[in-house]
């Protein structure tokens, strides 16, 4: 049965309880909180650590660094020898992140790009396969950020992409003001649902968090 209660005191309770051992990195998230920067709450940051942890990611792509507060979730899930690069095309942001990332203790299993993601993928050669991308960049290029990330990516491998819920407009019948976004997620969201290629979910966090296991 559905019931009413304060959220903000159901997040506060989750979050004092739960995301308190966050203590090494929480200046960053108060950092990007005060300037109303738009980075993953400490839940959704835990979740996203506790997913790459289960699934004993060990390569990781992030496309949006923003200051690094995901990464940091990300990087600290790492084992020893894990590795994650993240991208961000702002320059200042991008070293506002690297110096983040400097005083943090898996600094070394980071590897940050100032670069436009989709340049940066279109030129990309690894000779590992990607366990795991986390995609919270340019929401008008969902697709695309799939589409040339795919071939990286193990067979097993984890996506798991932020605001496809897009601020709860994506299910509604048109969106004119938003209409590129909007139809970019409704992409994004219809080609994850293509049970021969993934296993895929929209968790509905604040504003959806897409977890797709590549089949
Ligand atoms: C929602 S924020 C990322 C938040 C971050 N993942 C976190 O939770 O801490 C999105 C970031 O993507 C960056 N971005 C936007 N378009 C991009 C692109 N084409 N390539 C790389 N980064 C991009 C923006 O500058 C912004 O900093």
């Amino acid at each position: 049965m559905a019931r009413t209660y304060d959220i903000s005191k159901k997040q506060n309770y989750i979050r004092s309880l739960y995301c308190k051992e966050d203590d090494k990195f929480h200046d960053i998230f108060q950092t990007a909180n005060d300037k109303k920067n738009i980075q993953l709450s400490p839940e959704e940051g835990k979740l996203l650590s506790m997913l790459l942890t289960i699934h004993q990611s060990k390569y990781v792509l992030e496309l949006g660094t923003l200051i690094g507060y995901s990464c940091c979730w990300i990087a600290s899930s790492l084992p020893k020898d894990g590795k994650v690069i993240t991208l961000e095309v702002d320059e200042n942001r991008h070293k506002i992140a690297k110096q983040n990332f400097a005083k943090m203790p898996f600094a070394n299993k980071i590897t940050t790009i100032n670069d436009d993601a989709i340049d940066f993928l279109k030129t990309l050669k690894l000779d590992y396969k990607l366990d795991a991308v986390f995609i919270d960049a340019k929401k008008d290029d969902y697709p695309l950020y799939l589409e040339l990330v795919y071939p990286f990516l193990k067979a097993g491998g984890l996506i798991i992409a932020d605001n496809t819920l897009l601020f709860g407009t994506v299910f509604e019948d048109s969106m004119p003001k938003y209409h590129k976004k909007w139809q970019a997620i409704k992409d994004f969201n219809f080609h994850l649902s293509n049970q021969q290629k993934y296993k895929s979910l929209i968790l509905p966090t604040s504003d959806g968090l897409t977890v797709s296991i590549k089949l």
